[in-house]
């Protein structure tokens, strides 16, 4: 059985959606079980044959992080690291996501697993600290590496640049960061894939959706594509501007771009281009928006 945890989160939402399309056993949690407690834990799982722990709960909000860095540090670090206790005192597995934010930006070639962290932000500070309590506590772990994440049920860019590019004329987005969107079905699927594996290679890996661009890309296809698919009723002129030009409380790597080999090689997980992914999550839009009346997740 399936323990996924995080299921009212962004990601966790869209693995319990395939979890339930392919009548997966499993069972879900979210803060109604606090992973910062062994008990909780345990107390959660004592009469259910867990055999795969899949953990999309953490603490998020990059910004706030800087404040906040004690809390951050305890659901992102203590958290995994009583999950990776638990799955090996129950010969479990356990599925960790991490983030891009564990590198610092400066390489100019997409990161592979092998490349150092070295985060510049007190959430990768955080992210980091959780890769490395969960690889000492148990060698049955997976963790995947994943960056830029939109989906169903979550704010996003997506969601905030469609309300952007309908409330003014012109946006100014950032053009000096480098990554790859990643939608958060497509990640699901990857790790639907990696839980059904027949004999899962344990370690590292990266997963995000194919080639890299900027914030500033990003917003350009947004736009495009939702003009095309009609969701745009008016339109706004997106300016390309400097990091330095949008200061945050939290540093971004300049360039986060994960190299993906490993993940199909080993694991024989999927690849689209980030594009595509978001056509179809654009598409899904289009379809709450005919029914409902309004562009929601
Ligand atoms: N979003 C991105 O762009 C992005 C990029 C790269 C990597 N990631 C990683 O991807 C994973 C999923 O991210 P996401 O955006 O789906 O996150 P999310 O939407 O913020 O969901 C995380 C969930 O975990 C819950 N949670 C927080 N503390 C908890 C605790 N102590 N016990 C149990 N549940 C708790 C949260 O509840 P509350 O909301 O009530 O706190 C929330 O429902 C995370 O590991 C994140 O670091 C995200």
């Amino acid at each position: 059985m399936i323990w996924l945890i995080g299921n009212a989160g962004m990601l966790g939402k869209a693995v319990e959606r395939l979890l339930i399309a392919r009548a997966l056993p499993h069972v879900a949690s979210d803060k109604d079980v606090d992973i910062c407690s062994p008990d909780a834990i345990a107390e959660f799982a004592a009469d259910r044959p867990v055999d795969w722990i899949i953990n999309c709960a953490a603490y998020t909000a990059v910004d706030k992080a800087e404040s906040e860095e004690t809390l951050a540090l305890r659901i992102n670090a203590e958290g995994p690291e009583n999950l990776a206790a638990f799955a090996e005192t129950h010969n479990a597995w356990l599925l960790h996501i991490s983030t891009d934010y564990v590198f610092d930006g400066d390489k100019i070639a997409p990161y592979t697993e092998k490349d150092h962290p070295n985060p510049r932000s007190a959430y990768g500070r955080t992210k980091v600290q959780g890769e490395r309590l969960v690889q000492a506590a148990t060698a049955r772990h997976l963790i995947i590496r994943t960056s830029w994440l939109y989906g169903h049920g979550g704010p996003n860019f997506v969601q905030t640049m469609l309300r952007l590019f309908e409330e003014r004329d012109e946006i100014g987005v950032v053009n000096d960061q480098h990554g790859s969107p990643t939608y958060a079905r497509d990640l699901a699927k990857a790790i639907l894939t990696a839980v059904t594996h027949p004999t899962p290679t344990p370690g590292l890996y990266h997963f995000s959706n194919e080639q890299i661009t900027t914030w500033f890309g990003f917003a350009e296809e947004i736009h495009r594509q939702a003009q095309d698919m009609g969701i745009l009723k008016s339109t706004c002129a997106i300016k390309p501007i400097t990091t330095d030009e949008y200061p945050r409380p939290a540093a971004r790597p300049r360039n986060s771009g994960l190299d993906k080999r490993k993940i199909r090689e080993k694991l024989g997980v999927d690849l689209r281009p980030w594009q595509d992914a978001l056509g179809d999550y654009l598409t899904y839009l289009v379809g709450i928006k005919s029914t409902s009346g309004e562009t929601h997740d």
